[in-house]
């Protein structure tokens, strides 16, 4: 029986829930294109408007799933385990995590994908390394973490092409923000990634995707639900995207912070998201009875310098020069220096972490059409977070640049990002909830 097209519109308009039939005829169309834009379009924003039920969700997954290739780590022992955020702004939990992880004996086969409007990419920020390759063959992305532990590479083939489709359609028709469209289109890349096991990362707060925190739980809990029904555990947490995560924004710099971790140098609320993430990944992976086993085993690795080794390994495998684990000046530098100073003094007590993450896209570090070239040395350094005193004049960031033209317009924008109050002001929590098969748990 084939399903119409416009039947299928009218019945989500209002309200309906499509059957199994039309989801699959839905994401088939998507992937062959078979079924125009315009009718695509009309049918996505009938689901913004009237959601999906989780029947419906996970169905939509599975099918976007399997419309492309599923990549196959059985090759791999022990059980492969993958993280993903949902993107934010200074976020480089992959690089100090992943090293972290697998010194520590868990399997890390990790697909990335590169920065998304003023959200930063894994992938972007490995490529500022001199010589680091994201692409591998299928064999050889297995054969490393095999060897070293772990591998973060782009997609090795075509991963679920009806998301492809529908997500750019969403892109331009006002209709990324809906959670079984957001949590579809996430899980289903992650299981056809391959992952035995799945740590998500939901951002909330001013530079996330989802920004109220009831919004977040609803699409992390979404999420887990899908996995559960998929028979793939599943796990997430919900954590502040109130102000950018490290203090480095841009792509050779958040490299440069994942080192200073790694080294013992930095840590700050990067390292602690990374912690509670990774310590997760590591029971899930078998490697830790609990979380905070994995997370004392994690802290070890960092002490021992296990991890920074590891990511050292990391580069070397992919191409990479991996002396700049050792020395940052092999990491590409920008060619000017300038500070952001507050106008006033007082407590720092708000950020539009999506204005910060769009300033430092805009000095280069991130591109505005998929043609762009990055500049993998430029971006910022956040010098306050909120909460913190700052006297009038001082530095609030100091931007990186190659463009100096460029400075006037970032810094009164940076400016206008970070609201300074006369009052003292709490700093905002950072991991707001829990959400597994049991159950939320909230901080
Ligand atoms: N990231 C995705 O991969 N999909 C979405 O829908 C939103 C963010
Ligand atoms: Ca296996």
């Amino acid at each position: 029986m084939s399903v119409n097209v416009v039947d299928m519109i009218l019945k989500k308009k209002a309200g309906g829930a499509l059957s199994e039939e039309e989801i699959r005829a839905f994401a088939r169309g998507a992937a062959d294109g078979s079924i125009p834009d315009y009718q695509l379009a009309a049918l996505l924003m009938a689901i913004c408007f009237q959601g999906m039920d989780a029947r419906e969700t996970t169905q939509l997954t599975m099918e976007m799933m399997h419309s492309g290739g599923v990549v196959d780590l059985s090759a791999i022992d022990g059980v492969c385990v993958d993280k993903h955020s949902t993107g934010g702004v200074g976020d480089t939990t992959t690089l100090v995590l992943v090293p972290l992880a697998a010194a520590c004996g868990a399997k890390v086969a990790k697909i990335s994908g590169r920065g998304l409007g003023h959200t930063g990419g894994t992938l972007d920020k490995l490529e500022s390394i001199p010589g680091c390759s994201v692409e591998k063959t299928q064999e050889e992305f297995i054969a490393q973490v095999q060897e070293i532990g772990c591998a973060v590479i782009g997609q090795t083939h075509d991963l679920c092409p009806a998301d492809k489709a529908l997500y750019a359609l969403r892109d331009v028709t006002g209709t990324v923000n809906c959670v079984p469209l957001i949590a579809s289109s996430i899980v289903s890349k992650k299981l056809a990634s391959g992952a035995g096991a799945i740590v998500l990362d939901v951002k909330t707060g001013s530079g996330a995707l989802m920004q109220t925190l009831d919004e977040s739980i609803e699409l992390a809990k979404a999420m887990v639900d899908i996995g559960a029904q998929a028979g793939k555990p599943i796990h997430a947490l919900v954590t502040g995207m109130d102000q950018p995560l490290g203090t480095h924004v841009g792509n050779a710099l958040e490299v440069k912070e994942a080192i200073d971790i790694l080294a013992g140098r930095a840590g700050g609320d990067l390292l602690a998201v990374s912690l509670e993430l990774g310590s997760r990944m590591l029971v899930a992976a078998g490697v830790a009875k609990d979380v905070e086993a994995g997370k004392a085993k994690m802290r070890e690795a960092l002490e021992s310098g296990a991890g920074l080794n590891k990511l050292k390994e990391m580069i070397a495998a992919q191409g990479g020069d991996a002396r700049v684990c050792d020395d940052l000046a092999y990491l590409p530098h920008a060619a000017y220096k300038i500070d952001v100073p507050a106008k006033v003094g007082g407590y720092v007590a708000k950020m539009d972490t999506t204005a910060i993450g769009y300033v430092a896209q805009d000095l280069g570090a991130g591109r505005k059409k998929k043609t762009d070239a990055i500049d993998p040395a430029v971006g910022l350094i956040m010098q306050k977070r909120i909460g913190e005193r700052v006297e009038a004049g001082e530095a609030l960031a100091t931007l990186y640049l190659n463009k100096p033209e460029l400075a006037n317009d970032a810094i009164a924008r940076m400016q206008d990002a970070i609201a300074i109050s006369a009052e003292p002001v709490t700093p905002p929590t950072l991991v707001y909830a829990y959400v597994s098969p049991e159950g939320v748990v909230r901080a």
